[in-house]
C-alpha cells in the first residue's frame, strides 16, 4: 500500500483498516459499484444506513416486495466488517445451543436455529436467483475440542460437545457426535480427534455475493443508493396513539441533508447511540490470515475449535494451483490489548497441523461484538416505533444480517414470526437480566479504561516513528492523537472519542486509533470506521 495521503484516506473508505482481507483477491475494491454523495434532501420509504451484508440483505427483502428504499453509506459499500469476515454461514452456532437455552428457553433455542438455516439457505436461493458466482456450496462443519487427546481436559471438552450434538438434532438439525473424526490432510501432530458434525453448512464469497445484489438493486426503479453520505442522527417525528395520527423519521447527514421516511434501519454493524445495546455487548478485535494449501489437499469444510478464543478453518479459492486457507482466532477486547504475535500464532497452529501449508499471502484483523445474551439484537429500537437496529453479531453475524432481512422486512409488514421477534429483541430483558453478572463485571472492567486519562504514550512527537501513531497526554491539555507518516509529516487530532470521551488507543497492524470503551474505531487522520462514534476524530492546531 502506498503511503501517499489520498491513498490512506482512500484504503480506509474502501475498507475498516490498513491490511486487506482476502477477498480483495478475486474481487478488488475498484470492480466494487460506485454510487454518487448524496447531495439533495430526499423522501422514502425506508432509509436503510450502512451497505454491509445486513443492510444490504434488507434493502434486497424490502426492494423484492415493492418498497421504496434509500441505502446511504458513510464510506464506500462493503466497507465495513462484512468485506473483512471468515464467510462462514452456519447454523452451528459459536456460543452453543446449550446455552442459548439456558438463557433463551427451548422456544429462543428453536427459533436460533430456524433462523439460522433460513438465512444460509436464503443466500443460496438468491445467489441462484440472480446468478451470482460466489463459490456457494454447503460443507460440514467440524467441532472438536482445543486439547490433544491425551490431555484430560479433551475429555471434558467432549462431555459439552456431546450434549451440543444431542441438543441440535433436538432441534432438528443434522448433527452427529463423532468418535476418532478424521479430517482430510490434517497431517501434523496434534491429535485432537473426536467432535460434533453439523452438516449443510455454508460457504461463499461474500464480497461477491453482495456486489451481486449491489449490481441488481441497481438496476431497481425503487431502490437508491448513496456513499459517502455519514448519517449524524435519526429521529422519530409525529405522534401516533393506536393508529391516530402519524408519525415519520427524519435521517440527517453530515453534509445537511435530510432523508425523510416512514422507517429507517441503522445497519452500522453498532447503532449509533450513546448507551442501551451498547452497554449489553462486548467488543473484541480479531486476527485471520489466508494461507496456500495445494487444491484438494484438504478437506473442504469448517473446523472450529473448543476454545474461548476459539481457531477456526475454511478455505476460499486462490488460483489453479492452490486453495486458501483461511484460519482466524486470537481474539481480544479492543483497545485493551495489542495485536503483536497474533498473525504468527494463527500460523504456527495451521503449520502444527497442516504440513503442506504454503505462504501466508494476507493477513488481516476485523471487529466482532459479543451481546451478553449471545443472539444478536435485530428489531425496533428501544423505545422507538419506526427505527429499527440490527447488531450484536456474536461470531454469526452474515447470518445474522441475512435473517434481519427478513425479520424486519416482516415487521413492517405486520407479519414478523412472534418467536423470531421475541428472540431478538433489542427490548429483550429476561435473557439480559439472567446476563447481569457477567454485565456488571464487563461494565466495570470498562468504566477502568478511563485510566487512560491518566496515561500518555509519549512524551514528545519527535519520539514518533514514521509510520506510527500515539497519543500526548500533556496533563495541562486534553489528550491529543498523532501521527506520523512515513515522511515525518504529523497529523494532530483530538484523542477523545466522540462517543463518551473515551481515550483512544493506536492500533499498530491496522493503523488506526482504537477506543477501549465500546470499541469505535478511527483511521490514522481521523476517519470513523466502526460505531457506536458517528462523527470523526477532529484536528486539533500545534
Ligand atoms: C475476521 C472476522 C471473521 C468473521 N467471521 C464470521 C463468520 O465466519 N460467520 C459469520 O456469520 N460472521 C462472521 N463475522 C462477523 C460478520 O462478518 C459481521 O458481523 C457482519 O459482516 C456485520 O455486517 P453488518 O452489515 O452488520 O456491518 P458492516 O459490514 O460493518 O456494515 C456496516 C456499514 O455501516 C456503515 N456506517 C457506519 N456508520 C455509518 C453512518 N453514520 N452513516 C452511514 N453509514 C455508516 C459502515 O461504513 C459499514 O459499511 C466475522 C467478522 C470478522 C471481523
Ligand atoms: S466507543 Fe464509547 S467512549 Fe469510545
Amino acid at each position: 500500500m502506498s503511503t501517499s495521503a489520498a491513498s490512506r484516506r482512500q484504503q480506509f473508505m474502501q475498507t475498516s483498516g490498513a491490511t486487506d482481507a482476502v477477498w480483495v483477491h478475486k474481487d478488488k475494491y475498484a470492480n466494487r459499484p460506485q454510487f454518487q454523495q448524496l447531495k439533495d434532501d430526499l423522501e422514502t420509504e425506508v432509509c436503510i444506513i450502512g451497505a454491509g451484508i445486513s443492510g444490504i440483505s434488507v434493502a434486497y427483502e424490502l426492494v423484492s416486495r415493492g418498497k421504496d428504499v434509500v441505502l446511504i453509506e458513510a464510506r464506500d459499500v462493503l466497507s465495513g466488517e462484512t468485506g473483512r469476515t471468515s464467510g462462514h454461514l452456519a447454523n452451528a452456532l459459536d456460543d452453543h445451543y446449550i446455552h442459548v437455552k439456558e438463557k433463551h428457553g427451548n422456544e429462543g433455542a428453536q427459533a436460533a436455529a430456524d433462523s439460522h438455516t433460513w438465512a444460509l439457505e436464503r443466500v443460496g436461493e438468491i445467489a441462484k436467483n440472480l446468478s451470482i458466482d460466489c463459490e456457494y456450496r454447503r460443507v460440514p462443519g467440524y467441532e472438536i475440542s482445543q486439547y490433544e487427546r491425551d490431555d484430560k481436559r479433551h475429555a471434558e471438552d467432549l462431555k459439552e460437545l456431546k450434549a451440543e450434538a444431542e441438543m441440535a438434532k433436538d432441534l432438528g438439525l443434522r448433527a452427529v457426535f463423532q468418535e476418532g473424526l478424521t479430517i482430510k490432510g490434517w497431517d501434523g501432530k496434534p491429535d485432537q480427534r473426536d467432535g460434533v458434525v453439523f452438516f449443510d453448512q455454508a460457504a461463499f464469497h461474500p464480497t461477491l455475493y453482495l456486489v451481486g445484489i449491489m449490481k441488481w438493486l441497481h438496476k431497481q426503479p425503487n431502490f437508491k443508493c448513496y456513499t459517502h453520505t455519514r448519517m449524524m442522527t435519526a429521529e422519530e417525528k409525529g405522534i401516533e396513539v393506536l393508529g391516530i395520527g402519524q408519525k415519520s423519521v427524519q435521517v440527517k447527514t453530515e453534509g445537511g441533508q435530510t432523508i425523510q421516511c416512514a422507517y429507517a434501519v441503522e445497519a452500522t454493524c453498532i447503532p449509533l447511540q450513546k448507551i442501551s445495546v451498547i452497554v449489553e455487548m462486548e467488543y473484541m478485535r480479531t486476527y485471520a490470515i489466508a494461507i496456500r494449501v495445494p487444491k484438494g489437499s484438504v478437506e473442504d469444510c469448517f473446523i472450529y475449535d473448543s476454545a474461548e478464543e476459539y481457531k477456526y478453518v475454511r478455505l476460499t479459492a486462490c488460483d489453479d494451483k492452490d486453495d486458501y486457507m483461511i484460519v482466524g482466532g486470537c481474539d481480544h477486547k479492543v483497545g485493551q490489548e495489542g495485536p503483536e504475535n497474533r498473525f504468527q500464532e494463527l500460523e504456527d497452529w495451521v503449520r502444527e497441523r497442516f504440513t503442506q501449508a504454503g505462504s501466508v499471502d494476507y493477513k488481516w484483523s476485523g471487529q466482532v461484538n459479543e451481546p451478553v445474551d449471545y443472539m444478536a439484537f435485530i428489531g425496533k429500537n428501544q423505545g422507538c416505533d419506526r427505527i429499527f437496529v440490527i447488531t450484536g453479531d456474536s461470531g454469526n453475524g452474515l447470518t445474522h444480517g441475512v435473517l434481519a432481512g427478513k425479520l424486519i422486512a416482516d415487521e413492517i409488514d405486520g407479519n414478523a414470526d412472534p418467536a423470531w421477534a421475541k428472540l431478538y429483541s433489542p427490548s429483550r430483558l429476561a435473557s439480559i437480566a439472567k446476563s447481569a453478572v457477567s454485565m456488571i463485571k464487563h461494565d466495570v472492567q470498562v468504566n477502568l479504561q478511563y485510566k487512560r486519562f491518566l496515561e500518555t504514550d509519549i512524551t514528545d512527537i519527535e519520539d514518533l516513528v514514521p509510520g506510527q501513531g500515539a497519543v500526548l497526554n500533556p496533563k495541562t491539555s486534553k489528550p491529543v492523537a498523532v501521527y506520523k507518516d512515513a515522511n515525518g509529516q504529523v497529523t494532530k487530532m483530538s484523542a477523545l472519542c466522540p462517543h463518551l470521551k473515551g481515550v483512544v488507543c493506536w492500533n499498530p497492524a491496522e493503523k488506526s486509533f482504537d477506543c477501549p470503551i465500546h470499541g469505535s474505531r478511527f483511521s490514522e487522520t481521523g476517519v470513523c470506521v466502526n460505531g457506536p462514534a458517528k462523527a470523526n476524530l477532529p484536528p486539533v492546531e500545534a
